[in-house]
């Protein structure tokens, strides 16, 4: 147990923060991705059953448990888990969450040093006037050989550096540090998404039309969010569905843990996780549904969008497209575009460096700034061999080979395996009626009945569904 006295500084500090946390690279990035590889409006509705029966109870499950060990001065996933099951297990159990935190940190904070080079290179005009193609290979270019021709992407180092340098000093500053970046990371990139979701959706009467005249920003939308109800009985689908709620709300790790080890125990719990979840379902189907693709299907057409929607359009065909827009829109919609990213992205992986402060303070009395610097560098270790063999080409077929087990065993598997256990071990160990009060002491709402019943039966059983279909089902 440690002697650590912080706590969040306010209300909208714990949400801003919570929020911040939750809304990453995901919601832009990700979500995009899964919802275009998954039919479009076919991903809807699973996402959304998904969102009440697993997102919300999961949430309210772990912010529970956060507060709770944080009476007992807990602050890291072991011993806040310790002081719910009373068994070693829970604790190692704990660690494993740490784990999947450095492993989920190594390659995601590699791609929050992109978009600071992105901003910078938006900045300095490096994509005026380039070709689609040329965009594409400068992405290529920049993670692999960088300015030098022995294989060592020299730019990206040094990005990737200064990105875990910026972290581990926030870090270091303790929670303070945390709220302050959530409070300036928040608000900043929903102006920003706010002004390229309404450029966007404007497009289609000037220079996209012009570029692809069957095509417009509408045609995106309509393929997102049209819903098709045959797709509910798809598991693929649903996995993806899930897949995409558990990363996107950051749950199963145990950061939303830590980060209400620090709510005071007389506040409220079950509103403020209500508030957080659904800020950042604003911001994914909102704001991660109005910037990229419609702006890709406005200028490209939505076949161009459905044959080639992947994680590297944002960096490899964004920049162009801005290109497109004229004077000095273009540029500034570059900084925007990967400022937003930058914010939504710095503001997650400092919740992934909480778990392992709290441990290594609590576990190791090590001091806040030794904590930090300890994330810092066992992030770089771990991240090394992403940076340095980022992918690997095999007859033009460029595959991310760490990357992408990175992000299918920790980012995704261990997620809902953590999931699991940690739904067992509150409405069956600690027990229902304990942690059903636990839950609504201090709080602002009523929470229906009805979710302790899910928490109890429906959640873990949805989660072993998920668990056993992730193992057998191929993936979308
Ligand atoms: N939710 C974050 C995102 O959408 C990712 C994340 C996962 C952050 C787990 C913290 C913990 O990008």
């Amino acid at each position: 147990m440690s002697t650590n006295k912080e706590a969040w500084g306010s209300r909208i500090g714990l949400i801003l923060a919570m929020a911040g946390n939750a809304v990453g690279l995901g919601n832009f990035l990700r979500f995009p991705v899964q919802a275009v590889q998954n039919g479009g409006g076919a991903f809807i509705i699973p996402y959304l059953v998904c969102f009440v029966l697993m997102g919300i109870p999961i949430l309210w499950i772990e912010w529970s448990m956060g507060r709770f060990g944080g009476k007992g001065g807990n602050h890291s996933t072991p011993f806040i888990l310790d002081t719910m099951g009373k068994a070693r297990f829970w604790k190692y159990f704990g660690v494993f969450g740490i784990f999947t935190n450095i492993a989920v940190a190594s390659y995601y904070c590699y791609i929050e040093s992109w978009t600071m080079s992105y901003v910078f290179h938006s900045i300095s005009g490096t994509f005026t006037g380039m070709e689609q193609g040329a965009v594409a290979d400068f992405f290529n270019t920049y993670l692999t050989i960088g300015k030098s021709t022995t294989g060592i992407p020299y730019e990206a180092v040094v990005f990737y550096v200064i990105c875990l340098a910026l972290n581990t000093y926030i870090l270091s500053r303790g929670l303070k540090g945390v709220e302050r970046a959530a409070k300036i990371g928040v608000p900043m990139l929903l102006i920003f998404g706010a002004f390229l979701a309404f450029r966007g959706l404007t497009l289609g009467t000037d220079g996209a039309s012009a570029m692809h005249p069957d095509s417009n920003a509408w045609d995106g939308l309509n393929f997102l969010w049209t819903p098709q109800f045959d797709s509910l009985s798809n598991p693929t689908v649903w996995l993806a569905a899930a897949g995409q709620m558990f990363f996107t709300l950051s749950v199963g790790m145990g950061t939303v843990h830590c980060y209400a080890s620090y709510i005071k125990s007389k506040d409220d719990i079950a509103l403020n996780a209500v508030s957080a979840g659904f800020m950042n379902e604003f911001v994914e189907v909102v704001l991660g549904s109005l910037i990229v693709i419609p702006i890709a299907a406005g200028y490209l057409g939505i076949d161009w969008v459905k044959e080639n929607a992947g994680f590297g359009m944002a960096f490899q065909t964004m920049p162009y497209l801005f290109d497109q827009w004229g004077s000095v829109i273009s540029n500034l919609a570059g900084v925007f575009w990967f400022g937003l990213l930058f914010f939504a992205g710095i503001t997650s992986s400092l919740a992934m460096g909480t778990p392992w402060m709290g441990f290594m303070q609590d576990e190791f009395s090590f001091s806040r700034k030794s904590a930090a610097w300890s994330f810092g560098l066992i992030i770089l270790m771990f991240g090394l061999p992403t940076v340095l063999i980022y992918q690997v080409a095999t007859n033009g077929v460029v595959d991310q080979i760490f990357f992408n087990e990175y992000d299918y065993w920790a980012g995704t598997m261990s997620l809902v395996v953590f999931a699991t256990a940690e739904a067992v071990l509150f409405a069956w160990i600690f027990g229902m009626k304990r942690g059903w009060a636990e839950l609504l002491s201090g709080s602002d709402m009523k929470v229906p009945v009805f979710f302790k019943y899910v928490m109890m039966y429906v959640t873990p059983l949805l989660l072993m569904a998920v668990f056993f279909g992730s193992l057998f089902l191929p993936q979308g």
